[in-house]
C-alpha cells in the first residue's frame, strides 16, 4: 500500500553494514556489506577494523539499497538507525551517517535499539506480531529472554546470559576445534555428521537450585570449558578428536537449554507466541527443537529466514516502521551512539 510509511534503516553495531528499506511490513531492499573476512584471522570481531569497514561500505551500500528499492532519499518518510547496544566506534559511523542523511534530506530520524530490531524483523516475514509474545534473542553478543507487550513502548527483560552469549560459545568452541570463524554456521554443518547424544556436556543453570534466582538466565562458559577439557583429554591420550560428535553434542547442549527456558518463559507468562532472533536463530537444530517442544504446548514459534536473523538493515527499518505507524516521536538530532543501550528503551526520545 502506497500510504504506508517508507522507512530506511541503517545498521552498523558490529561487523555488518546493513541498509534496509521497508514500506509498512514489506521489505523492498536489504543491502549488506560484511567485514567478517577481515576478522577471521583474529577469531573474533576487532572493533577498529569494523569501524573502518563501516566507513568504507556505508555510502556504496546506501546506493545499492536505494537502487534495489527503486526509490530516492527524497521518497523516504523516516530514517532509523541502530543507536545501541554494540561496538561504540561502529555505532558512531551509522549514527553519524543517519544524522547527515536526515539533515540533508530533511527527514525525521529514529535512534533504535538493536535487540528490539531483532524482534521486529520477524514481522517482515510473518506479519504483525501477536502481543504479548516472548522473544528469545541469541547472537554473538547477547542471549536474552524478553516479554514483549508492546514492541514500540518497551520490552521486559526476563533473563539473560550471566557470562558468554550463545553465539560466542559457538565461536569459541569452533576455535578450539580448529574450525574457523564465525563458528556457528561451521558447527551447525559439522554437527550434521555427528551423534548429539555421544557426549554428555553440562546444561548451565538448569539445576533445581538455579530455579529461584536464574530460572530464565543462561550460562555457557562452563559448557565451553567442559568441551575444552574433553578435547584436551582426548589429545593427551593421543586419540583423534571426533569433531562431528563434539559439534553435535555441544550444539545439542546449547539448543536444549535455550528451548527449555524459552518454553518455560512462555508457559509461566501465559504466552502462546515465541519469536526467535539473532544470529544463532539461524541454527538448524535450534529451529527444529524449538518447533518440536513448542508444539507440545500449543505455542507458535516464529523464526525469520536465516538472512534476517543475522545483523542487517531491514531489521532496523522494520522497527522504525513500527514506531512511525504507532505515532512515536522521532529522536532528537543529537541522539547518541549508546554502546550499552538498555532494553527498556526501544528508541531514543525526541
Ligand atoms: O546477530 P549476529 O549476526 O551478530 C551479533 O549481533 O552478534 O550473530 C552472530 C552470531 C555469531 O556468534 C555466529 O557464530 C552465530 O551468530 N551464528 C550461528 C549460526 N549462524 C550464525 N550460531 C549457530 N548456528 C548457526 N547456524
Ligand atoms: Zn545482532
Amino acid at each position: 500500500m502506497r500510504d504506508e510509511p517508507l522507512v530506511l534503516g541503517i545498521e552498523t553495531s558490529c561487523d555488518e553494514t546493513g541498509i534496509g528499506i521497508v514500506r509498512g511490513h514489506t521489505l523492498l531492499a536489504d543491502a549488506l556489506a560484511s567485514s567478517v573476512d577481515q576478522h577471521a584471522r583474529f577469531g573474533g570481531v576487532v572493533p577498529e577494523v569494523a569501524s573502518r569497514a563501516h566507513l568504507e561500505a556505508l555510502v556504496p551500500t546506501m546506493q545499492r539499497a536505494l537502487d534495489e528499492a527503486g526509490v530516492t532519499l527524497a521518497d523516504v518518510d523516516a530514517i532509523a538507525v541502530t543507536s545501541g547496544p554494540g561496538l561504540a566506534g561502529a555505532l558512531l559511523v551509522g549514527v553519524a551517517a543517519a544524522k547527515g542523511y536526515a539533515l540533508a534530506a530533511e527527514k525525521p530520524v529514529y535512534g533504535v535499539n538493536h535487540l528490539a530490531a531483532h524482534v521486529a524483523v520477524d514481522t517482515l516475514e510473518h506479519g504483525p506480531l501477536p502481543e504479548p509474545a516472548v522473544a528469545m534473542l541469541v547472537s554473538g553478543g547477547h542471549s536474552s529472554l524478553l516479554l514483549v507487550d508492546d514492541l514500540t513502548a518497551g520490552v521486559t527483560p526476563l533473563g539473560a546470559t550471566i557470562d558468554d552469549a550463545a553465539g560466542e560459545a559457538f565461536d569459541k568452541v569452533a576455535r578450539l576445534l580448529g574450525l574457523g570463524f564465525p563458528g556457528g554456521p561451521i558447527i551447525d554443518r559439522s554437527a550434521r555428521d555427528g551423534d548429539p547424544g555421544s557426549i554428555a556436556f553440562p546444561r548451565g543453570l538448569t539445576a533445581p537450585k538455579d530455579q529461584a534466582e536464574h530460572r530464565f538466565d543462561f550460562s555457557f562458559s562452563g559448557l565451553k570449558t567442559a568441551v575444552a577439557r574433553w578435547v584436551e583429554a582426548r589429545e593427551r591420550a593421543g586419540e583423534p578428536v571426533p569433531v562431528a560428535d563434539v559439534s553435535a553434542s555441544f550444539q545439542e547442549a546449547v539448543c536444549d537449554v535455550l528451548t527449555a527456558k524459552a518454553i518455560d518463559a512462555c508457559l509461566s507468562n501465559g504466552v502462546r507466541t515465541l519469536v526467535i532472533g539473532g544470529g544463532v536463530a539461524a541454527n538448524s537444530r535450534l529451529r527444529v527443537l524449538a518447533e518440536e517442544r513448542a508444539a507440545r504446548h500449543g505455542i507458535a514459534v516464529r523464526v525469520p529466514r536465516p538472512q534476517l536473523c543475522t545483523d542487517n538493515g531491514a531489521m532496523v527499518a522494520a522497527l522504525g516502521s513500527h514506531l512511525v505507524a504507532a505515532g512515536v516521536a522521532p529522536s532528537r538530532l543529537d541522539l547518541p551512539a549508546d554502546s550499552a543501550m538498555g532494553l527498556t528503551s526501544v528508541s531514543v526520545p525526541g
